[in-house]
């Protein structure tokens, strides 16, 4: 979907569908006001009336939206509202539909752009992929926004629209790659497709497969991938190398395509969902992608470890003791814990970059959602700083994340009897010992771990822009600060 800005008053425009989002309090501008039956219409929050204005002016229909009360003024309200008129304009088949620019208290028209287009790609978002006999009514899409702003937003305004463009393209492309079946997406298939995305932008990318990873010693993502047929790669995107007096931040993901929980199997039920366990990876890629959409002023380095997690006759098992990239020795417990000793790898190859900060994004643990559950990121850190300005930017971009310790007494609970550290402790503090366990592995590198697994999918439409499945989360949140950083 194109979306466009122009100057204009609503009641003037030419459009298959006017989408107006009001406040409570907020007349209804006559004529439309003539068409309503009073009390049909009060602007409580994301109600709809559909009105055929017939010819009182010229657009074909008008779509009233409330926005509730003026005095809780919330981005994430306008991004669903978004999403709902755009979901209206597909089941109502038209091709185009305008939306009316509403004043929302404090925030910009830049903002509020940013936050309609948002919505509205967010919100038409469908993974039809393999759907392979829908009717043409069924695949349709509209295929142009027009954000009605007043003559003097208009600047403003496109800049939102390409902004919060960049950043819905991004996470759409990380929602992709996250519902894409473990089958068609492996590894190798993974980095071909960090590949195209370097291509895209003419981004310096490059590719280990288990032979050069053999050479120089990541001794914890190969082990991980050992029992799969599919190959593990470790993939690196450098962004912004030109800018050399910006700070350099490693952008790292877990990219575990499917997690069987290897030799320490997972329960049948649910199994399939681990199709999702790439989701770090899928938001790192989602966000360098907005990035370079954005040319952000910043050396950013995305970094994956890509492997697949499987038990056979050539798989890691419990017990084994794994030598990693750092040196330091991994006692496994567990081969369901894989993602940390992947990561392990990945953080310490980050260290080259000598980065003013590391942040990882990973599905980590199933401790995460029984400790926060489905509407907040699990934070950890090792510098206060750091973890402010991504606190910060999840509260503005709609993706929380919350913070939770590091103290030593946890740290402490990794240790292992006969190696350096082990990857799998008891249940109790679960996302918290897994967090340990990285930290480990970042030296005195300013870093931040943002534990995805309860947020990177859902089963229910929680918010009217997040249909069922992959949420590509983590991207509003990273771009959002990088974007306050190039800014700083
Ligand atoms: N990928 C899982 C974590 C996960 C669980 C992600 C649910 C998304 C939804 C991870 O590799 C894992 O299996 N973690 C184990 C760790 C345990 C064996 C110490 C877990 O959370 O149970
Ligand atoms: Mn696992
Ligand atoms: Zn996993």
């Amino acid at each position: 979907m194109r979306v466009t800005v122009t100057a204009g008053d609503p009641l003037s425009t030419t459009t298959d569908l006017l989408a107006l989002a009001l406040w409570e309090d907020e007349a209804l501008a006559s004529p439309l006001a003539d068409l309503i039956e009073p009390g049909d219409w009060t602007g409580k929050s994301k109600q709809t009336l559909l009105l055929y204005p017939r010819g009182v002016c010229p657009a074909r229909r008008a779509l009233l939206i409330g926005l509730g009360k003026r005095s809780s003024p919330d981005l994430d309200l306008v991004r669903e509202v978004a999403a709902i008129a755009t979901q209206r304009a597909r089941e109502l088949n038209v091709r185009q539909f305008a939306f009316a620019l509403p004043v929302v208290p404090d925030q910009t028209p830049e903002t509020i752009a940013a936050a309609i287009t948002e919505g509205s790609l967010l919100g038409g978002y469908r993974f039809l992929e393999y759907k392979s006999n829908l009717k043409p009514e069924e695949r349709h899409e509209v295929d142009e926004l027009n954000l009605l702003a007043p003559d003097d937003a208009v600047e403003e305004a496109t800049r939102g629209v390409a902004r919060g463009g960049a950043v819905a393209r991004g996470a759409n492309l990380a929602r992709d790659l996250a519902n894409l079946p473990p089958n068609e997406l492996t590894p190798a298939r993974l980095a071909e497709r960090a590949r195209e995305l370097a291509t895209a932008f003419d981004l310096p990318i490059t590719v280990l497969g288990p032979a050069e990873m053999r050479e120089q010693g990541f001794g914890g993502i190969l082990a991980v991938g050992q029992g799969s047929v599919n190959e593990p790669r470790l993939i690196a995107i450098d962004y912004g190398a030109q800018y050399t007096d910006a700070p350099t931040i490693c952008l790292v993901g877990k990219g575990m395509t499917f997690d069987s929980g290897g030799i320490s199997i997972k329960p049948a039920e649910n199994m399939d969902a681990m199709k999702m366990d790439m989701s770090g990876a899928a938001a790192v890629l989602g966000a360098l992608h907005a990035i370079a959409e954005l040319r952000l002023p910043l050396h950013v380095v995305a970094l994956i470890g890509a492997a697949e997690n499987m038990p056979s006759g050539l798989a890691y098992r419990p017990g084994d003791i794994l030598k990693t990239l750092s040196g330091k020795t991994i006692e496994v417990l567990n081969t369901d814990a894989e993602g940390r000793i992947v990561l392990a790898d990945v953080l310490t190859y980050a260290q080259r970059y000598n980065p003013s900060a590391i942040i990882d994004l990973a599905t980590l643990t199933g401790a995460i959602s029984v400790a926060l559950g489905p509407h907040a990121i699990g934070l950890f850190t090792n510098d206060d700083a750091l973890a402010q300005r991504l606190l910060r930017a999840g509260e503005t971009a709609g993706e929380r994340a919350w913070q939770l310790p590091l103290w030593r007494p946890y740290r402490e609970m990794i240790k292992s009897e006969i190696a350096d550290v082990r990857n799998a402790t008891g249940r109790q503090g679960g996302a918290i010992t897994a967090a340990a366990f990285l930290n480990a592995f970042v030296g005195d590198y300013p870093w931040v771990h943002l534990d995805i697994a309860g947020t990177a999918w859902t089963d229910s439409k929680p918010k009217a822009y997040q249909p069922k499945g992959a949420t590509g989360v983590g991207v509003r949140l990273l771009l959002q600060a990088l974007r306050d950083w190039a800014q700083a």
